[in-house]
């Protein structure tokens, strides 16, 4: 079996530890690993598979030999060193928002999508945490009867704003149960406690780019661009795992227990969905786990093809690291790993080396 080397750009981040654990647990055919981070981090020392190994500066070179890169070090590096990477002959597993959205760049959920994979051109890219959930979750449904409009309410943990956010919390959390008063450095306002109706910049539409992007991933990723879909996200002091209340209007009216069991034998998903004992997921639960939890499924009051239901996941597994390795590993069960036409072509990528688009 052929071992493949991987670079982990941004190693030392809550998603790039994640990505070290999943490579582990998941035995993945590994040759060699990269760790890469900011100068802050260089000389650093970290455990992979009971071996350490130096963390390194991200620099131009370090993508020479590499087969396959995970980024997760914000869009700012994804636009500045995907290109360079591409272009050494590096597939770019991207979990950043740089490229998401670009026509040239498959954006995938290996449960919904994975063909996708397969007209790369060096980059792909890992969705957001909140719409990876949901769509694991809505498609097997949407499969049986084509959903028409999704309307989601967000519960978002901190961990989805990286560790200084996760610090944040701990600390605000111990100064007002002391009675002290907080500062915000990460969040706009106090976050233990409280609950913030604002997750990344407010656009002109009055939706934050959180919302949007949960409206057009989902659209990409299912190949569905006619769904109406309006999103709130929110965040809330919970440190991992972000919970979602989706209301669903299908073609045709579906039955809970219908909802139900497609949901059972959906790639990915476990239902939890039995009121009588207070069965439903939970973000305390699912932190840790690969799943996507479902519950709560029933009849929507107000729609009469209708449906609701509560969707739970561990944002860093499922909606981050653990997606982008197992993209990682449908390219290589596929051989998908040579963008096409690589070799008569140049790759078109759409940055130049300097992350200035093309
Ligand atoms: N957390 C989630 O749920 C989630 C989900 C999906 C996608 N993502 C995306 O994943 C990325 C990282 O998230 P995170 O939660 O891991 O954040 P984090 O805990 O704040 O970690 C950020 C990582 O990026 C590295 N970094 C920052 N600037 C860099 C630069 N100029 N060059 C190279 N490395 C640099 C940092 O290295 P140093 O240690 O050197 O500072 C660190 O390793 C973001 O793009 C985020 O949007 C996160």
């Amino acid at each position: 079996m052929r071992r493949y080397k991987v670079a982990i750009v941004g190693a030392t981040g809550l998603v790039g530890q994640e990505f070290i654990k999943v490579l582990e647990q998941r035995s993945f055919p590994m040759e060699s690993i990269s760790l890469l981070a900011s100068d802050r981090s260089a000389g650093k020392r970290m455990f992979v598979a009971h071996r350490e190994i130096e963390v390194k500066e991200t620099v131009p070179a370090s993508f020479e030999g590499i087969d396959i890169a995970l980024f997760s070090a914000g869009a700012e590096t994804s636009r500045y060193f995907s290109p360079i990477a591409a272009q050494s002959g590096a597939v770019v597993i991207d979990n950043s928002a740089a490229f998401r959205m670009e026509p040239t760049v498959p954006l995938v959920v290996p449960e919904v999508n994975s063909e996708d994979i397969q007209w790369h051109k060096g980059i792909i890219a890992n969705p957001n945490c909140s719409t990876i959930q949901m769509v694991v979750a809505l498609y097997p449904l949407h499969k049986v009867n084509p959903i028409k409009r999704v309307i989601v309410d967000t519960y978002q943990s901190v961990s989805g704003t990286g560790s200084a956010a996760v610090e944040e919390l701990t600390t605000q959390a111990k100064q007002v149960v002391n009675g002290q008063s907080t500062t915000p450095h990460v969040y706009p306002h106090q976050i233990a406690f409280n609950i913030l109706p604002e997750i990344d910049v407010f656009l002109d539409n009055g939706y934050t780019k959180e919302e949007w992007k949960m409206i057009e991933e989902t659209r990409k990723i299912m190949h569905a661009d006619d769904i109406a879909i309006s999103a709130s996200c929110v965040r809330v002091p919970v440190f991992i795992g972000h919970s979602e209340a989706v209301h669903v209007e299908f073609s045709q009216s579906m039955s809970p227990d219908e909802a139900r069991s497609i949901l059972a034998q959906a790639p990915g998903v476990k239902v939890l969905d039995d009121p009588v004992i207070s069965l439903y997921p939970q973000s305390w639960s699912a932190a840790g786990t690969d799943e996507v939890f479902v519950g709560r499924i029933r009849r929507d009051a107000s729609h009469p093809r209708g449906l609701v239901m509560w969707i739970v996941a561990d944002n860093i597994r499922k909606g981050a690291a653990l997606n982008a390795v197992q993209i990682a590993e449908e390219m290589i069960k596929r051989d998908w790993i040579h963008p096409r036409g690589r070799k008569n072509e140049k790759i078109r990528t759409i940055a130049d080396s300097h992350g200035n688009p093309l």
